[in-house]
């Protein structure tokens, strides 16, 4: 089987409560190399863009506000079957529902009906692709060939 390369985000939600280096441990620890890692402001083109299967949903809206409300660290992960071990790893979409060991199972708690008191959208820390359309629209639309680094080889180098 050929090694896959899915894209995760860590939302403004993840980032803004200091966790980026709690949830990217979890990837890493499961053994999956990271090939590209970037902050990023995202503009709301690129948000609808990102979210694009969900527009015309009740949520979109605040979907969208919440990816444009400060950075989110972009990430390129790779290794066999990366697509579903990263959903795996993030766990159950609603934060009340995800099992603990999980990313939002563990890091957040909110649920559907409590979203829906606050009339936003649930804030569950990461984003991961469901396929391998999605991995490669995604990482398209968020990465550039230049951002990509091969860190074994940078090690290498500058370590032996
Ligand atoms: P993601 O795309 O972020 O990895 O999440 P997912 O596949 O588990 O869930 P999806 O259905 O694609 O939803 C995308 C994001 O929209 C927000 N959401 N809010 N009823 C709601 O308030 C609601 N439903 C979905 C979540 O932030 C979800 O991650
Ligand atoms: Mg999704």
């Amino acid at each position: 089987m050929t090694l896959e390369k899915t894209f995760i985000l860590i939302k403004p939600d993840g980032v803004k409560r200091g966790l980026i280096g709690s949830i990217i441990q979890r990837y890493e620890r499961a053994g999956l190399r990271l090939c590209a890692v970037k902050l990023v402001s995202c503009t709301r083109e690129q948000a609808e863009e990102h979210y694009a299967e969900h527009r015309g949903k009740s949520f979109f809206s605040s979907l969208v506000a919440l990816l444009t409300s400060g950075p989110s660290l972009a990430i390129a992960a790779e290794g066999a079957h990366a697509i579903a071990v990263v959903r795996k790893l993030n766990g159950d979409t609603e934060p009340q529902s995800a099992a603990p060991g999980t990313i939002r199972g563990d890091f957040a708690h909110m649920g559907y009906t409590r979203s829906a008191e606050l009339k936003g959208t649930i804030n569950n820390m990461v984003h991961a692709s469901d396929s391998a359309e999605s991995a490669l629209r995604e990482l398209s639309l968020w990465f550039d060939d230049s951002d990509y680094t091969d860190p074994y080889e940078t090690v290498l180098k500058e370590f032996i």
